[in-house]
């Protein structure tokens, strides 16, 4: 089947062509102006959306080397996310579902994260257990199909993505931080500076990222008032990264042992951490767990993930169920502890 996705839930815009699971196109316009003003700013998102969504749309069908009346169904975004945003990738999804006479599938941008590691993983079989990490989001889930899943845990205050973010900004880095922290780490010492692993041996699955945040803020203002010496930084950014996968790590592996569970995939833009793949990898090998984690392409917001799982949803409940134009977006985060409740 031949869909045609959309994803424009944040500062992404991304168009993309999935054809029985295999992306043909996945475009993705990354809207970088954000950075001169350290973070997202919602009214600019939906209109440089606007701006990019058609341009896109027909560069992804010139990749995919399709043509509009060859999809046969199209996918979209509807939550969470930033509403004005949402609304631009949903209307005019609507308006190319009527004009061709199409199913649209409504896809909860979760949930294209959950799946978007098995999209060029095709070993990876369920149960697994999902680490979703990204700006928005910090979460553990327990996979049984394609339509089966529960959260397990979640963050109680910042999401893994938000404290890179964060604590990039409060050394100066570029937003997003999380890559510039990536970069800086690979020429520090992890082992130079010792930040909190909060709640590693709290017994459950949730995370909290918010105190590692205020102890590296405490830390940088008593030791480096002046600012932060650059020769220091890539230690300092070593020992937070340190700090965060190490959480991740210890807890994805417990969900797992404590699941029986023999596969693990990481997903969202945090998982394209170069310390976090290496080191989940390793950590779960030792105990004979395997670790997939998404292409980089797949790792941050991207249509082709929505695609994907969208084709899952068409094969299981048919075109028909997907003919309704009256679904509404949401900004709802992640907050029910299980799927249907
Ligand atoms: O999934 P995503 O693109 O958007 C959301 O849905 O939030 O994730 C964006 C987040 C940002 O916080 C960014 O700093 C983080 O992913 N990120 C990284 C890396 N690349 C992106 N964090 C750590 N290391 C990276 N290499
Ligand atoms: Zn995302």
């Amino acid at each position: 089947m031949k869909l045609l996705a959309f994803e424009s839930s944040c500062d992404e815009t991304s168009v993309s062509v999935v054809d029985n699971g295999e992306i043909r196109s996945n475009i993705i316009s990354s809207q970088y102006f954000h950075k001169k003003y350290g973070g997202v700013v919602p009214e600019l998102a939906s209109r440089a959306h606007l701006e990019a969504i058609c341009e896109l749309t027909t560069i992804a069908f010139e990749q995919a080397k399709l043509r509009p009346t060859d999809i046969e169904a199209i996918a979209v975004t509807t939550e969470p996310g930033l509403i004005g945003s949402l609304i631009v990738g949903s209307n005019f999804a609507k308006g190319l579902s009527l004009k061709y006479n199409l199913p649209i599938v409504p896809i909860n941008h979760i949930e294209g994260h959950i799946y978007s590691g098995l999209i060029s993983n095709s070993g990876c079989g369920f149960p697994f257990i999902n680490l979703l990490v990204s700006g928005g989001h910090t979460a553990i889930f327990l996979v049984r199909s394609f339509n089966d899943y529960e959260i397990i845990g979640l963050t109680r205050d910042d999401a893994a993505g938000e404290a890179f973010d964060k604590i990039a900004k409060l050394l100066g880095l570029a937003y997003p931080g999380g890559p510039e922290i990536d970069k800086l780490a690979q020429l520090g010492n992890s082992r130079r500076f010792d930040f909190p692993r909060s709640m590693i041996n709290s017994g459950d699955y949730d995370f909290s990222f918010s105190g590692l945040k205020t102890s590296v803020k405490n830390f940088v203002y008593k030791n480096y008032p002046g600012g932060v010496p650059e020769e220091v930084l890539p230690d300092i950014a070593a020992s937070v990264q340190a700090a965060i996968v190490d959480v991740l790590v210890a807890k994805t592996i417990k969900a797992a042992e404590e699941h029986q569970v023999r596969n693990i995939v990481i997903s969202g833009g945090v998982s394209a951490n170069s310390w976090l793949r290496e080191k989940m990898k390793t950590k779960a090998a030792e105990i004979g767990i395997s670790t997939y984690a998404p292409e980089m392409g797949y790792c941050m917001d991207n249509a082709a993930m929505i695609g994907f799982i969208a084709e899952k949803k068409l094969l299981e409940k048919g075109r028909e169920a997907f003919y309704k134009l009256d679904f509404r977006v949401s900004a709802n985060a992640l907050r029910s502890r299980k799927k249907n409740e």
